[in-house]
């Protein structure tokens, strides 16, 4: 099989880095392309990579996959658009939504930036969740006039919150939703916070995130209905705060639903779901879509994080929630970086690649 040709944009970032690494050796995906900012254009990866002091700066663990130290990163005016299949966006914000937009004229663009999430006729994708709302691309496809669309993924704070809130939506209802979240450093992006503004602290604000919580949440348990999303009728607030945990966002979720619901039946409803879940048997998903824990302490980020590759996310904490008639509170725990963004969108763009949309 002739693997599908696609990009890297913004590779030498935090997600950048992670995406490196989610297609080393994958099956149906070849990375032929890299681009990043004019700072870096022009160098080996490696090079690219490399902080002043020397240092090379890969946050990934591990090996530098061989089949990158060597790769010419371009700058995106530099990238050949008719020899690629498909981009994946790593890109800051900032600079996201006139790169997205240019790419995606072309060829389909699979992103972690919020720069298109809130436009009408784009879906915002979390593979196993809301499969359905793909079919939106097709008509943003139409009203841009693109080759391509872009498909962006949720933030990450709000990819461990839909996760688990889906199956409880969709079989008790959801009302109401409270949620504090402790994220990891590495949310911030490579410059996101210092050492001395993180260490021996908590940050009790990240410019953004809550709204961002808020809007996805109900956007992506919504329903694709006459060629729009119908956002759910849930109430979202939430608390974002930073914490001095390197990888992977731990958050305290108190839902209060329609119907009766009591720890036990949550527990099936979750492994019902791992076993019908839409990605299964995908390259990059994890056996278990949902790891469920009775231990009180647990989820712990550094005993979670490496769950099915990053790509599980965990549930504890599972109590009654005595503010609510019918409710219950508990605690997750998702990877930021693997299934909250890089490698999240790897497997999104497995799912789109089996529905013939790449
Ligand atoms: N970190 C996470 O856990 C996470 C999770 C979900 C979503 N996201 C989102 O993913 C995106 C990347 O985040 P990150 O944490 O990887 O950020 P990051 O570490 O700051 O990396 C940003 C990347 O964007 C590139 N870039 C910046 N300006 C550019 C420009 N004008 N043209 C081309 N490339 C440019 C940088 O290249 P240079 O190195 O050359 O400057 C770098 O490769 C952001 O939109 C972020 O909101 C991040």
């Amino acid at each position: 099989m002739d693997k599908k040709r696609v990009a890297i944009i913004g590779v030498t970032g935090s997600v950048g880095q992670e995406f490196v690494q989610s297609l080393h050796n994958h099956p149906w995906f070849e990375v032929t392309q890299i681009a990043a900012s004019e700072r870096s254009a022009g160098k080996k990866y490696v090079d690219a990579i490399r902080e002043p002091s020397g240092i090379v700066a890969w946050d990934v663990g591990g090996e530098i996959p061989e089949y990158i130290k060597d790769m010419t990163v371009k700058r995106i005016d530099e990238l050949d658009v008719s020899q690629l299949d498909l981009v994946f966006s790593a890109v800051e914000s900032e600079a996201a939504r006139a790169i997205e937009t240019k790419m995606a004229a072309d060829v389909p663009v699979i992103s972690t930036s919020s720069a298109y999430r809130y436009e009408e006729d784009v879906p915002i994708l979390i593979p196993g969740v809301n499969d359905d709302q793909a079919e939106l691309l097709e008509t943003q496809k139409k009203n841009r006039n693109w080759k391509g669309w872009v498909a962006p993924l949720p933030n990450c704070t709000t990819t461990g919150l839909a996760i688990t809130l889906k199956p409880l939506f969709e079989k008790y209802g959801a009302k109401k939703v409270m949620m504090t979240s402790m994220q990891a450093i590495s949310g911030g992006g490579k410059s996101g916070v210092t050492a001395m503004g993180i260490t021996d602290n908590i940050l009790p604000y990240i410019p953004k995130e809550e709204g961002k919580v808020r809007i996805e949440t109900r956007k992506i348990l919504g329903k694709l209905k006459d060629g729009k999303i119908e956002d759910a009728d849930i109430k979202v607030s939430c608390t974002c705060t930073r914490v001095p945990v390197i990888d992977g966002h731990t958050e305290s979720v108190f839902v209060e639903t329609e119907k009766e619901i009591d720890p036990s039946t949550a527990k099936d409803t979750y492994n019902e779901y791992n076993h019908s879940i839409s990605v299964a048997g995908l390259p990059s998903a994890p056996k278990d879509y949902y790891a469920f824990h009775e231990d009180p302490t647990r989820p712990q980020p550094r005993m979670e994080r490496d769950v099915g590759g990053g790509m599980t996310t965990t549930i504890g904490r599972v109590e009654k929630e005595e503010l609510f008639d019918k409710g219950l509170k508990y605690m997750l725990f998702s990877h930021n970086k693997k299934m909250g963004s890089a490698k999240g969108a790897v497997l999104l763009a497995e799912m789109l690649y089996k529905k013939a949309k790449i």
